[in-house]
This record gives C-alpha cells, sequence and structure tokens, in this order.
C-alpha cells in the first residue's frame, strides 16, 4: 500500500476555513499531522458581516479528531494578524493555502466600484498580505509552500463575474511570479481552480452535480503540492474537482514575425492574419525572456514589402 503524506509538525494556514474548500483542507491537514490556522471572518458569501462561529467549529472538529488547531478571525486583508496567529500559536508557518472568497455577481452594465473594489480586496489583497506577511518566515527557514486559489471564472471568463473573474486570473500572475522568486529558497507556490459543492455553488447547480463534487476531492491535489516530496512542480495552474485534475499552460501561435520598421502597416499584418493565429505548430511560453529572442530575430531581419493592402478575407482595402 501506499505510504501516506504526512504533515506532521508542520503549520499549515488555511484562509476561509470556517466552511466550503477551505474547511475540506483544514480537516484533512489537521488529520494528517499538521498543526493548523483556521481562519475565517466568519461573514456571508457576498462579503456581509462577520462571526467567529465559522472557525470555531472547524477548530473543535478537529481537535476532537485528535489533531491541533486554532481559530482566527481576521479579514485576509489584515494578512499579518493570520500570520502572526501562527507563529504566536505553534512558532513557525509552512504552508499557506490562500482559500478565502466571497462573490459580488453582477452583469458588468450594472457593476459599481463597491462590487469591484470588495473583489480585489479580499481576492487580490488577501492573497498578497498573507504571502507576504508569511514570506520573510518562508525564506528564512528556506522552505515554503503556497497555493492560491483562481476560477475558471478567471481563466475563461464567466458571465456576470467581471470583478471575481480579473481577481481569480489576478491569482495566476502572482503565483507564477512567487513561483520564480521564490524557487532558489524552496519555496513553491501554485495555483487551482477548483470546482466544488459549496455556498457558492449550491444556487448555481442542480443538486444531482453538486453530489458529485464534493470539496473533499479537491484536496488530494493540494496535499500533494504542498507536501515537501514536491520539489519540482512549481507555477502550475491546475483545475480540480470531481474527480478530474489537469494542468493548464500558456499556449501561443508560432505566429507573425515581421520586419519592424516603416513597412510594418496594419496592412502588413492582415495580409497573413493567418499565422497569427495558427495554432499548428504551438509555442508553450514561461516567461516574458523568450519574446526578446523573437525581437532579435525581428531586428535581423531584411526589409520586406509587407505593406499590401488587404483586408482580413484578403481583399484588397484601403488600409
Ligand atoms: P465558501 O463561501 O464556502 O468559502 C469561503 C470562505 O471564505 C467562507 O467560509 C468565508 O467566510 C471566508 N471568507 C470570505 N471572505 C473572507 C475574508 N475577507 N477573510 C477571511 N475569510 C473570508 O466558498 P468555497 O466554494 O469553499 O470557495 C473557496 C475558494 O475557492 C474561494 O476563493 C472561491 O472563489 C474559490 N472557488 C470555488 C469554486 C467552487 O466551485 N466552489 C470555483 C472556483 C473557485
Amino acid at each position: 500500500m501506499a505510504e501516506q503524506l504526512r504533515f506532521d509538525d508542520q503549520v499549515v494556514v488555511v484562509t476561509g476555513a470556517g466552511g466550503g474548500l477551505g474547511k475540506a483542507y483544514a480537516t484533512f491537514f489537521g488529520s494528517r499531522g499538521a498543526k493548523v490556522v483556521v481562519n475565517d471572518l466568519g461573514g456571508s458569501f457576498k462579503g456581509e458581516g462577520n462571526s467567529t462561529k465559522a472557525a470555531d467549529v472547524v477548530v473543535d472538529e478537529i481537535k476532537k479528531a485528535g489533531g491541533q488547531a486554532v481559530a482566527n478571525y481576521d479579514s485576509v486583508e489584515n494578512g499579518e494578524k493570520i500570520i502572526e496567529t501562527a507563529i504566536k500559536a505553534f512558532g513557525r508557518i509552512d504552508v499557506l493555502i490562500n482559500n478565502a472568497g466571497i462573490l459580488r455577481d453582477i452583469s458588468f452594465k450594472n457593476m459599481k466600484d463597491e462590487d469591484w473594489d470588495l473583489i480585489m480586496k479580499v481576492h487580490v489583497k488577501g492573497a498578497y498580505k498573507c504571502a507576504r506577511a508569511a514570506w520573510p518566515y518562508f525564506r528564512k527557514q528556506k522552505y515554503g509552500r503556497v497555493i492560491n486559489t483562481a476560477s475558471a471564472a478567471g481563466l475563461f471568463g464567466s458571465f456576470g463575474q467581471c470583478n471575481y473573474s480579473a481577481a481569480k486570473l489576478a491569482q495566476v500572475g502572482f503565483t507564477e511570479t512567487l513561483a520564480k522568486e521564490g524557487a532558489k529558497y524552496n519555496i513553491i507556490s501554485n495555483v487551482i481552480a477548483p470546482i466544488a459543492a459549496s455556498r457558492m455553488t449550491e444556487t448555481v447547480m442542480p443538486p444531482d452535480v453538486l453530489q458529485n463534487l464534493r470539496p473533499e476531492w479537491v484536496v488530494p491535489l493540494v496535499a500533494v503540492l504542498v507536501h515537501k516530496s514536491n520539489t519540482t512542480e512549481n507555477g502550475g495552474i491546475f483545475e480540480v474537482g470531481g474527480g478530474h485534475v489537469a494542468k493548464l499552460r500558456w499556449e501561443r501561435s508560432s505566429g507573425l514575425l515581421l520586419k519592424a520598421d516603416d513597412s510594418y502597416t496594419p496592412s502588413a499584418i492582415l495580409k497573413q492574419w493567418n499565422k497569427v493565429t495558427d495554432f499548428s505548430k504551438p509555442q508553450y511560453p514561461s516567461g516574458p525572456a523568450d519574446f526578446m529572442t523573437l525581437l532579435e530575430e525581428s531586428m535581423q531581419m531584411g526589409p520586406s514589402e509587407q505593406g499590401d493592402k488587404v483586408d482580413f478575407k484578403g481583399r484588397v482595402a484601403l488600409v
């Protein structure tokens, strides 16, 4: 039988751990030997109100099962207080799971600044503040594991979720950079786009679908990614839920490369638009540096007759 992944003596901070996915992470890590900080503001899924109950219930559950946990009731916007709870209670932090989240769904036409700002505050600033406060500890001990939480809404867009989509794709860029900056200190950061039954999804998905999306089924991937044995899977983007796990990456068409001079006109691009959108020989960029290679190639190209006047359908046009 395969050995169980254990987290003995490690300190795991889970934000938004009073319910849904966060609770599933917290109880799992509590059952695998970790000391858990159960953070939850205890408000509504729209970010209204607060209560200590959500976190307390999960702490009690972990303790009753023989684990170790403390509660923290701060908003993730005050991430330093959450990390301080870990340090005061357990003297260290090894794993940070940025999971807390809310929704403010509304069509873009009707969106108010308040809907936009609150989502940015909880998701973007919240993840930043928690990671920022944990970072010095991670660097000093040359060990840290971070999970940030994106969403399919962020990766692909989703009607009525402009604010949430923007905040969730921000998690990807944030994670990619943390992965690059943390690598030499053995700080590994990955980002997940989960799907699970929770109060967030119970109003938008039918009961029979929700039955197959238990939050517990997101946990195994997270456990693998934050375990000490994972030293290579860094900066990964994963979709996970209902027993399915898949990795995503950016794909770029091999593209159109033209001499960047006076002949580089709109019609020059239109003339070869099929090359811009041709994914038959895809590239998988992983950083800004490889673009520089393309730039150098373009600079070395000779002048060309790229200024023919054509439109998207290849017709001659007055452009
Ligand atoms: P949930 O609503 O059950 O859990 C979120 C928890 O975060 C709640 O307990 C809430 O009190 C807490 N929270 C909210 N604002 C907070 C703040 N400022 N500070 C501290 N805690 C706060 O929702 P669920 O589904 O478990 O979501 C967890 C994460 O997964 C969220 O980031 C969500 O956006 C993301 N997600 C969930 C999906 C799903 O299918 N359930 C899909 C894609 C992403």
